[in-house]
């Protein structure tokens, strides 16, 4: 495995607490999607991503690759330089280094990934699993792996899958698109994308109220505890799940549905945080 620079994240651009803090102090409070990823957060999401009997994603995901990564990479003759964005286990892009590797006996991974032990575990492992294939580990957030990838040379494809995607705030995602753009600046480069499309509410609600999506939900709390000896108790905190339906248009497209999940705190309560004292409702 070869060693990749390390990228920035944005909490080590900024500190953690700067990255964090705003978002405990405003109103209703929150934390950037990213922050769910620690080492735990990513086993948590892949528990609830493969064996929540509701969650279909990853499955559908999975299959439709299996189906038709022979025709993804089949205008590919030389090595090609793979970067999957959020790898998280990596068993997604495997399939389509299999197909290079097959076809061209060659290929060079980028797994990008927040969660810097987690996608090194995981680089290793493919790397004793696959002959022809160099890993290049980069521990980091998905656009600043992009403008760091922007400096290496050769043929481009970008992968991005889990849904990851629409996780992206949406007064980030112009920039984050003209990235990618800028990434993918040669004839042959590409960027494949994972959408869902909306669903049957119900069967969304029965994915997203599962024990392990609830699991991955209260991870959060032992994070902040960890990161800043905090005393943030479970017991104080409910699960909460919303499906959204945005009747409004922009330019004669209706807006897709969404879901937003979280914690609610249920009761009045003071929480610190190292020196800093927080008041929840
Ligand atoms: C929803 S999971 C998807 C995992 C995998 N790609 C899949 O399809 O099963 C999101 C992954 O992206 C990582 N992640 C989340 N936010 C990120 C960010 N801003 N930059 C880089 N990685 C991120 C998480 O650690 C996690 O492994």
């Amino acid at each position: 495995m070869q060693a990749t620079p390390a990228v920035s994240t944005s909490a080590e651009r900024a500190s953690l607490a700067d990255a964090i803090l705003p978002g405990l102090l405003s109103s209703p409070k929150f934390t950037p999607h990213w922050y769910n990823y620690d080492s735990r957060g990513s086993e948590l999401y892949m528990i609830a991503a493969t064996e929540n009997p509701f969650y279909h994603v990853f499955r559908v995901e999975t299959a439709l690759l299996q189906d038709n990564a022979g025709d993804i990479i089949s205008s590919y003759d030389g090595t090609v330089r793979l970067v999957d964005l959020g790898a998280g286990n990596c068993v997604k892009p495997k399939i389509l280094i299999d197909m290079l590797l097959k076809k061209t006996g060659t290929c060079s991974f980028y797994p990008v990934d927040i969660a810097q032990e987690f996608v090194e575990e995981n680089a290793r492992r493919l790397m004793a699993d696959c002959k022809g294939l160099s890993v290049h580990p980069i521990a980091g957030e998905n656009q600043n792996s992009l403008k760091f990838m922007q400096s290496v040379s050769g043929t481009k494809l970008i992968t991005h899958f889990g849904n990851s995607f629409s996780t992206i705030p949406m007064n980030e995602m112009a920039t984050f698109l003209r990235t990618v753009w800028e990434t993918i600046s040669e004839p042959e480069d590409r960027y494949l994308v994972g959408i869902d499309l909306n669903q049957d509410e119900n069967a969304v609600r029965q994915a997203y109220t599962h024990g392990s999506w609830v699991d991955f939900n209260f991870n959060v709390l032992n994070r902040l505890n960890r990161d800043f000896r905090a005393d943030f108790k479970e017991k104080n905190f409910d699960y909460c799940f919303k499906y959204v339906v945005d009747e409004r248009e922009i330019c004669n497209i209706k807006r897709p549905e969404f879901v937003t999940a979280g914690l609610r705190s249920k009761c009045d309560q003071i929480v610190h945080l190292g020196k800093i004292y927080m008041h929840l409702q």
